[in-house]
């Protein structure tokens, strides 16, 4: 054993039968994020991934695959029997450790700083075993600490052993722990499944090592929210709501306005810079970068995408893996696909879709079109409904519009296509050849005008109806 050595575990096995969900419990998402991945985070501000053991078990292989690249090592608890079990599977790996900091992978609000807080207490009582606690509003179906006297605790006891006097404690057991590794591996076999449910419970140690002389203690985490699991889809929500509402107030606190920050949806590695401003009803998800002085207008779902500054989105927008230049207008209604490389100063308009397309510097696209697959140049515009056809049923093909080329309405240009420099297509062109520069290209048909034709007709219907009178 090394001196001051510190592992962290993170009982991660359960299935999470209240969610009633095909999905592990600890890769269910609050603030955009899985669960298990909240809690490895902050378990990483405190020790090496080297160091951190996450005991799985129920959909061992998604659970270790969804969390593999933070680098920490994994336990497999094959039949999952108990918080008690998991700890015993783990003996081998944790054993070598002075100190055993145990977190639960469906607590996910736990602060790097209470962990390191609840070591230092540890220490300094030198402890067997110290329990964080936590005193909130509504106790639930949380355990509870039963104090014997100052830090020092007697036993935990689960929500449904407690006895009627018990059921006046309010102070709960958060799940997470810090261990003297010698005393509890001396004393883990000790654990019965004499319970509710047939399992080992971990919080039956406390009262295991108090019986055997060893010094068990409690210490109350400052803000009870920390500590609040996720059992139920109930708590599911009021954690996400926590952390939107937390990331909204960082924003706010770096210079971002928010209308209604209550109503807006912000993952967690989102980033906006100040005085820009997120109307009601925004979503920014995934690695969302806005640069300043932003307008975001209601209704706009924004993922991994990077706004530059002084970017307007009009109302309902979707924008996925693009990228706007600073001062670009994109909306109302406009859906930038991936790939998407909207210019400075250039405008996407209602009803546009672009795909895999870089829309030059103080280009236009406003009106009802699909680009895809297209490299458009500066100062292009790009009339109402245009249209590239940029897959021909085997293959995907591009389209290049110059700088300063002009669109004419209902365009369809048949890839692979160039639209040359300066150049003029006429409206409803169907454009299947390249255009050279500041040439006008029409491909369409040539207009017939009769004249007298519509006269004609009329003069015709009424001498019919005129024999026949029309009945209405
Ligand atoms: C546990 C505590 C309870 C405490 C609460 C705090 C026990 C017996 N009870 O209850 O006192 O108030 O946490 O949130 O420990 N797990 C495994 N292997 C297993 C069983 C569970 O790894 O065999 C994992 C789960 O995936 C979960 C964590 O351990 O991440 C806690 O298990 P859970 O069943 O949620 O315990 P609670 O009933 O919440
Ligand atoms: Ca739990």
């Amino acid at each position: 054993m090394k001196p001051g050595s510190v592992a962290i575990a993170i009982m991660a096995a359960g299935k999470g039968t209240r969610l009633l969900s095909k999905h592990p419990k600890v890769l269910q998402e609050v603030g955009g994020k899985a669960l298990l991945a909240h809690v490895i985070a902050a378990a990483r501000q405190v020790v090496a991934p080297e160091h951190i053991y996450v005991i799985v078990g129920h959909e061992a292989e998604r659970v270790r695959a969804a969390v593999e690249d933070t680098g920490v090592e994994f336990v497999l608890q094959a039949e999952q029997r108990g918080t008690g079990h998991a700890i015993m599977v783990a003996q081998p790996a944790l054993l070598p450790y002075e100190t055993v900091l145990v977190l639960s992978g469906d607590v996910p609000l736990i602060h790097p700083e209470t962990m390191t807080e609840l070591l230092r207490f540890h220490r300094a009582k030198r402890a067997a075993m110290t329990i964080l606690t936590a005193e909130p509003r509504d106790p639930g179906a949380y355990g509870r600490v039963i104090r014997r006297k100052g830090d020092d605790v007697s036993a935990i006891v689960e929500h449904k052993a407690l006895t009627a006097r018990q059921t006046g404690v309010r102070e709960i057991n958060s799940g997470i722990y810090a261990f003297a590794a010698r005393p509890l591996f001396a004393h883990l076999g000790k654990l019965g499944t004499d319970n509710a449910h047939r399992e080992f419970y971990l919080t039956d140690i406390a009262a295991i090592l108090v019986k055997a002389g060893e010094k068990v203690v409690a210490r109350k985490a400052a803000d009870p929210s920390e500590v609040l699991g996720a059992n139920t889809r109930m708590e599911l929500a009021s954690l996400d709501a926590w952390l939107r509402a937390r990331k909204c107030s960082q924003l706010m606190q770096n210079g971002v306005a928010i209308y209604r920050p209550d109503t807006c949806v912000i993952d967690a590695a989102v980033e906006v810079a100040a005085d820009t401003i997120i109307e009601p009803y925004v979503q920014l998800l995934g690695n969302t970068r806005v640069g300043p002085d932003c307008r975001l207008r209601s209704y706009s779902v924004i993922s991994d995408s990077t706004l530059g500054a002084g970017v307007t989105v009009r109302p309902g927008c979707v924008l996925e893996e693009a990228r706007v230049a600073d001062n670009a207008v994109i909306g109302p209604y406009s859906h930038l696909r991936p790939g998407s490389d909207i210019g400075e100063g250039a405008h996407v308009g209602n009803f546009v879709e672009t795909k895999k397309t870089r829309l030059g510097k103080g280009s236009k696209a406003n009106h009802l079109s699909y680009l895809g697959d297209a490299q458009i140049g500066a100062d292009v515009n790009v009339g109402a409904g245009t249209i590239t056809c940029n897959y021909d049923g085997v293959k995907k093909q591009t389209t290049v519009i110059e700088d300063g080329a002009f669109i004419g309405s209902d365009t369809v240009l048949v890839a692979p296509v160039k639209v040359g420099r300066g150049s003029y297509v006429g409206a409803a062109s169907c454009i299947t050849e390249d255009i050279e520069a500041d040439a006008l290209a029409l491909g369409r048909a040539r207009q017939v005008t009769k004249p007298g034709w519509a006269r004609e007709k009329r003069a015709a219907q009424q001498k019919a109806q005129g024999a026949k009178p029309r009945r209405s």
